[in-house]
């Protein structure tokens, strides 16, 4: 509770006087007929309050030092008996808030809140009919309180920016707990390689890093896990996850847990046999150079673009030595040849969002690394079946590597190095 508190405190500390921010919790989603998605918290909700029911909204108001009032689900016996327990509002105290109501009175309470403030924050987008709700009552008011001695906010304000920036930097408790979860997926990748074998289907491969992950502790997934044998490595966000791992191929997998609300992101490519063939090794120690060459740029001052542009150099240079490419390599980098190969971005921010909040730059200038923020390093190469000018022997490898990498006050931290990526480590660990 007392992280939660600094974490309003700070928010508060950034918000102009006499200013207020909604922050709306997530809804519980339909999966198909009635039944729902499992349920998960708004991010900015979790990192702000910490309470995990849906259909929730937190008013913070500039002037009170980091406390809150809560709308929440009210107590209701026959419900709970059905879903489970609720807090109730009458119970908000043990949450750290102020004052609770049920979210029913949210449009009747939330003009009291909105009166006389100069600005109002909020998510955009999030929760359509409470943010009409409000806007609603800002209309409404604006008549009641004309020719009076009341006033209202002019325009309500996304709260992203400065939310976001804060939840950029993470706390010492953040990184613990980010640790942790890179812990547990570092476990789980290791498991897959001592458990995998051809004729397995990849999503058998799958309930390799399911069972990892709950067993240590995590009960989610980050994201859809990614588990593609062959040529299915080679689309980028494949989760069909339904097709048989055959030997000879290799088999990427880019898989995390989240733990305690936060993500970890890892991907390891790696033999379906145990054994790295020729074709697969030469581009495999290409990526593996593009993932440690960029890691030495998460540093203090530098920025993700300098990091994007060593893996650029890194593969551009590996394509012109495997032939692939050919011709200068500045003129090569400038005319984007690497394009066909490696599509994506290096690296993004991970946190309570695998992709977390956070700018990457602004106004064409690129932010620089700060202690405490926390990216990924996940540079590829993907030869397609149908490309034209790649000998036959690389067509269908898709090899991405990918690690979390805390940046410090001195060298990058790797969350992820208990899992192995060179090719002497990963082959020695699945003959174990
Ligand atoms: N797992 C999604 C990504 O690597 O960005
Ligand atoms: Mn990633
Ligand atoms: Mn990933």
């Amino acid at each position: 509770m007392n992280e939660h508190l600094e974490r309003r405190k700070k928010l508060v500390s950034e918000m102009p006087k006499n200013s207020l921010a909604i922050i709306f919790g997530s809804n519980t989603q339909i999966r198909n007929g009635d039944v729902e998605f499992p349920f998960r918290q708004n991010s900015d909700f979790l990192y702000l309050i910490g309470f995990d029911e849906p259909n929730a909204v937190a008013i913070i108001e500039s002037d009170d030092s980091g406390e809150f009032t809560i709308f929440c689900q009210d107590k209701d016996p026959s419900k709970e008996q059905w879903e489970g327990n609720r807090m109730g509002p009458s119970n908000c105290r043990k949450i750290g808030a102020k004052f609770g109501f049920p979210i029913e009175a949210f449009s009747e309470e939330i003009s009291k809140f909105l009166i006389n403030k100069e600005r109002i924050y909020f998510q955009k987008n999030l929760n359509k009919l409470l943010e009409d709700e409000v806007n609603k009552n800002i209309t409404s008011l604006k008549k009641t309180t004309s020719r009076t001695n009341h006033f209202i906010p002019e325009e309500v304000h996304s709260i992203d920016l400065l939310l976001h920036e804060i939840r950029l930097i993470k706390t010492k408790e953040e990184i613990k707990t980010i640790k942790e979860a890179c812990e547990i997926s570092s476990a789980a990748h290791i498991r897959a390689m001592k458990n995998v074998c051809p004729k397995m289907y990849e999503y058998q491969l799958e309930a390799e890093y399911v069972h990892e992950f709950m067993k240590k502790g995590a009960r989610n997934c980050a994201y859809p896990s990614i588990v593609g044998g062959g040529k299915n490595a080679c689309i980028l966000h494949y989760s069909d996850n339904k097709d048989l791992l055959m030997d000879g191929d290799l088999v990427l997998v880019d898989a995390g847990c989240e733990f305690n609300g936060y993500a970890s992101d890892i991907t390891r490519t790696f033999p379906v046999n145990g054994k790295f063939s020729r074709a697969q090794q030469a581009v495999y120690e290409i990526v593996l150079d593009a993932n440690i060459e960029c890691i030495k740029t998460v540093k203090k001052g530098l920025t993700p673009n300098e990091t994007e542009k060593k893996a650029i150099e890194v593969i551009t240079q590996g394509l012109i030595d495997l032939k692939i490419l050919n011709g200068e390599i500045n003129e090569l980098i400038e005319n984007g040849a690497y394009r066909d190969f490696y599509m994506h971005r290096v690296g993004h921010w991970m946190g309570m969002d695998v992709h977390d909040v956070g700018s990457y730059g602004k106004n064409g200038n690129w932010r620089k690394y700060l202690p405490g923020m926390i990216t990924t390093i996940e540079p590829g190469i993907y030869f397609k079946e149908d490309l034209k000018n790649v000998p036959k022997e690389y067509l269908n490898i898709g090899i991405r590597i990918e690690d979390d990498v805390l940046v410090t006050e001195g060298d990058p931290e790797i969350l992820t190095s208990s899992v192995p990526k060179t090719i002497k480590d990963i082959e020695k660990l699945m003959s174990s």
